[in-house]
């Protein structure tokens, strides 16, 4: 196919896009409030590639590295509508203030925008999420009631704000770990299960049914399994929706899959990694809780195994010890601080250690991750993609893939995995600088 062909077969980003995120906490209240700072002039959107990166066309030599939002046809800031669902009645503002993560001057000029916007009534239960309690809660007869009402939501909002297309980004906290089952397994198993109010339905997959029911892309930035099961795959497919998970790859994890390739690329041994954070925000508090803490310490422990693969190289990387802590200490707010302690070993089995002290803000961090997955979600979506979205791995901890698949975690491999993806939807040649046969 020519350029010009793949190019038009792009439908454009006219008209408005609509935002949806269940969960109005910090993460989102930081999205919200960044994009209309950057609307209005006052910040610019770093961390964001959608809006900050270029990508390299041909050659070198050809000199051309237009912007990724002047390459393809992304929604305009100024196009963006926000909406939400939250237990907690807080509008935006309030959200914001309680979160902690931006100062007041950040939020007063922006603060009767974040005020307009208040959260619609969730699907919440106390069983998928034990520390948080909030009244703002729907009520249903069974979970198939529930996700219908969201159906309901979802379009109410499209008419209501005259909008053209909508993505969902799940910034809600983190529920219990849950395996996958045979009520998983295909959409009638699902859908009957959502009838029998089974309690192996999480309410982060009835939000992501609803998306994908009403043909709206969903990305999910928790750890929890959400639409990362067999039967919302299915959905996904049959109705041509792009989906994308699990967990936003943010402060020591994004550094993890920095440095575990590096190390791996001088064929460097790990003896061990032990990583440990302190965190004093809502979502700490939420992840101090052992049956939520256990899904996010199974997304986070993933990471290692798959870069250094030690099947295949076993005297570097065989039984490397990796331990992952987190301790809720409320005075740090939402500026973590991580501390990674890592074993190495060189020639003639020396041992060397690598320490690294990360003082990160976690929201500062995962609030451009919000605005790239969507709106790099609602292109795929008029680029006719649908179903999980690999490209978008860079983003997240776990990231989906088709089943019997091992994802690939290595940031750099991730990166060109993404500007190539868009290279090819639009018509331009691969780009592959980075030697991926080194990874083999
Ligand atoms: N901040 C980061 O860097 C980062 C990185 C990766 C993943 N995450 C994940 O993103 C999510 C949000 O993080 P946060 O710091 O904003 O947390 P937060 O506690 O500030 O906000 C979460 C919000 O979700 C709401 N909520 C809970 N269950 C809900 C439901 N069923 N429907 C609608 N709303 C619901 C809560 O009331 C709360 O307001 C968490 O799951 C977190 O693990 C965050």
């Amino acid at each position: 196919m020519t350029s010009k062909q793949k190019n038009s077969a792009v439908r454009p980003a006219t008209g408005r896009l609509g935002i949806l995120t269940p969960g109005l906490g910090a993460v989102a209240t930081t999205f919200m409030a960044g994009v209309e700072s950057i609307r209005r002039g006052r910040s610019k959107p770093i961390g964001s590639l959608t809006q900050m990166a270029t990508i390299r066309l041909g050659k070198r030599t050809d000199n051309r590295s237009p912007l990724i939002k002047d390459f393809i046809p992304l929604a305009s800031l100024d196009d963006i509508v926000f909406g939400a669902w939250d237990p907690i009645p807080d509008d935006a503002l309030t959200a914001a203030r309680k979160a902690g993560v931006l100062d007041e001057r950040d939020l007063a000029p922006v603060a009767e925008f974040l005020q307009a916007i208040t959260p619609m009534p969730a699907v919440f239960d106390n069983h998928y999420v034990t520390r948080i309690n909030g009244a703002n809660v729907k009520k249903g007869k069974n979970k198939r009631e529930l996700g219908e009402a969201l159906r309901k939501d979802i379009r109410d909002f499209k008419a209501k704000h005259a909008l053209d297309r909508l993505v969902i980004v799940w910034c809600a906290s983190t529920e219990i770990y849950l395996k996958p089952g045979p009520q998983h397994a295909t959409i009638a198993a699902f859908e009957k299960a959502m009838e029998s109010n089974d309690d192996q339905i999480a309410p982060s997959m009835l939000y992501a049914w609803a998306a994908l029911m009403e043909g709206v892309p969903f990305c999910n930035g928790a750890p929890n399994l959400c639409v990362d099961i067999p039967a919302l795959i299915e959905l996904a497919n049959e109705k041509g929706v792009p989906i994308s998970g699990k967990d936003f790859k943010t402060g020591q994890t994004w550094l993890k899959t920095v440095i575990a390739p590096g190390i791996k690329a001088r064929m460097l041994g790990l003896k061990g990694w032990y990583s440990t954070n302190i965190l004093g925000n809502r979502d700490g508090e939420v992840l101090d809780d052992p049956a939520s803490f256990k899904t996010k310490e199974e997304s986070k422990l993933s990471v290692l195994h798959t870069i250094l693969q030690p099947d295949k190289y076993p005297d570097l990387y065989k039984d490397f010890s990796h331990v992952v802590r987190i301790n809720y200490y409320p005075p740090r707010g939402d500026n973590k601080e991580g501390w990674d302690n890592i074993d190495i070993v060189g020639w003639m089995n020396y041992p060397m250690q690598i320490k690294v002290n990360f003082l990160c803000r976690d929201s500062i961090l995962a609030a451009p991750i919000v605005l790239d997955v969507a709106l790099f979600s609602d292109f795929a979506h008029r680029a006719g993609m649908k179903g999980i979205q690999e490209w978008l791995s860079f983003y997240y901890k776990s990231p989906m893939t088709a089943a019997g698949l091992q994802p690939e975690h290595d940031l750099f491999i991730q990166q060109t995995k993404l500007k190539n993806t868009l290279r090819h939807l639009m018509g331009e040649e691969q780009i592959t600088h980075l030697g991926l046969e080194y990874y083999a």
